[in-house]
């Protein structure tokens, strides 16, 4: 159980956080709520009080007794302002503190997130963009928008991520906070006494900030006809905790996506695709600029020779056999792209789901496939896909392993970028 603070600014995406809310207070979190008295306008103080089960107060001149405009930054575990809003954005970064959510950002010493939502045009703004880096290079973390519709017809980048999305980046610094038993990421606390806002709870060994990374994520699908499809069981869960853990540790993510339904990963751009031969192209279109790519997704090896433009009907007689034929090595082509573009310095990382893992074929397939490094996690018996665990052995080329215990796909995606982040330097 944490102490959070959810500060709310006038935002209309105000509503999607009474779900946020909710999330973490079925976690067992205590939440403090802190509206802006404008966010009021949006979602009602009573919304606020009831779910939360605290008080609500906009203002420092409530409980003035308590001295609350002090008290609540300085004894929080977490501070996320969802939505964050332009006008909020500009307060905090001019470190202003004229209501009790500005004043709380000033004096808390813990993480802060901030998840700005308004219109593609005051997102993109100079103001803001100059404020958003402020507030960056203070600390805080400010997730990008997701891309998608607005208010009213339009779309374009500015949308509040999906509340559980934003519920999985709470946990992930939370888990940051309190490492449970994880050996790299031991001694990652919160310096004391840091600046304006909270710093950021990655040491700056295992930052990427200023990093692009390319992440693919799910299942492919080969398509039999225009109704049936060949495919497997993967979710896209390890890739999307992949893509919010490389936000949060500041890189450029963006995330190739094969068919999979779980909400945009917070931060991350999504590039949707189907079969195997969509995601070569795009993985290898997005390659060109990455710095680590990371191919987490269950790629189909074979696929359907021929694609019936009709639906396959049964007539009766025996029915045809499949006829398969293979599909391009997704991560043995980023490999050679990567030596053919003299881009040594790039990091490349596959998974390989075994039902019976062993190390002398992990390493063969490491050295067959040209990566860098390889995630070998059991499969079956209720291990993998879809689970809300995972575990795996990190082999690198130089020959070593790190075994990562069984635990959260975040705790996993942690270990993978701290193993990255180190090959960067
Ligand atoms: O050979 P295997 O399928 O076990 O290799 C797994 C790794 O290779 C994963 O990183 C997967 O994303 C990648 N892969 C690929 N293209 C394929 C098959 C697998 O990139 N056609």
């Amino acid at each position: 159980m944490a102490r959070v603070i959810l500060g709310v600014s006038a935002g209309i995406a105000a509503y999607k956080s009474a779900s946020l809310l909710r999330l973490l207070r079925e976690a067992g979190h205590r939440v403090r709520v802190i509206p802006t008295a404008d966010a009021l306008r949006f979602v009602g103080e009573p919304t606020w009080a009831a779910l939360s089960g605290e008080p609500v107060a906009t203002d420092v001149w409530t409980a003035v007794d308590e001295v609350a405009h002090v008290r609540l930054g300085q004894s929080a575990d977490l501070v996320i302002v969802a939505p964050a809003t332009a006008d909020l954005l500009a307060r905090a970064a001019a470190g202003m503190s004229g209501d009790l959510l500005t004043a709380t950002l000033l004096t808390a010493r813990c993480p802060v997130v901030l998840a700005p939502a308004m219109h593609t045009e005051m997102w993109e703004h100079p103001a803001t963009t100059a404020n958003v880096a402020l507030l960056r290079k203070r600390g805080a973390i400010v997730i990008d928008p997701a891309s998608g519709r607005l208010t009213g017809a339009d779309t374009g980048p500015g949308r509040l991520p999906d509340p559980e999305e934003l519920f999985a980046v709470v946990q992930a610094l939370l888990a940051r906070l309190i490492p449970a038993g994880n050996t790299v990421l031991a001694g990652n606390t919160v310096p004391a006494g840091n600046t304006v806002l909270a710093a950021g709870t990655v040491p700056a060994a295992a930052s990427l900030a200023g990093r692009r990374v390319v992440i693919s994520a799910g299942g492919t699908r080969e398509e039999l006809d225009p109704v049936r499809f060949l495919g497997n069981w993967s979710t896209g869960k390890q890739g999307y905790a992949l893509a919010r853990s490389a936000a949060l540790r500041g890189a450029e993510v963006t995330v190739v996506a094969a068919n999979v339904e779980l909400p945009d990963p917070a931060g991350a751009r999504v590039v949707r695709v189907v079969s195997a031969r969509d995601m070569h192209a795009a993985m290898l279109a997005e390659a060109g600029i990455a710095d680590a790519v990371v191919m987490t997704a269950a790629v189909a090896d074979f696929r359907p020779v021929a694609r019936s433009d009709s639906k396959i009907k049964k007539d009766g007689s025996q029915p045809d056999p499949i006829a398969l034929t293979e599909n391009p090595d997704i991560l043995h082509d980023l490999a050679g792209r990567r030596a053919r573009e003299g881009q040594e310095g790039q990091v490349v990382v596959g998974f390989a789901a075994e039902t019976d893992p062993d190390p002398q074929a992990a390493q063969a397939k490491l050295a067959r496939k040209g990566c860098d490094l390889l995630v070998v996690n059991p499969v079956g018996n209720g291990r993998g896909f879809g689970s809300a665990d995972n575990e795996a052995v990190v082999y690198s080329r130089e020959g070593s392993q790190t075994p990562i215990p069984r635990g959260s796909k975040e705790a996993l995606a942690e270990v993978v970028w701290d193993l990255v982040a180190a090959r960067l330097r």
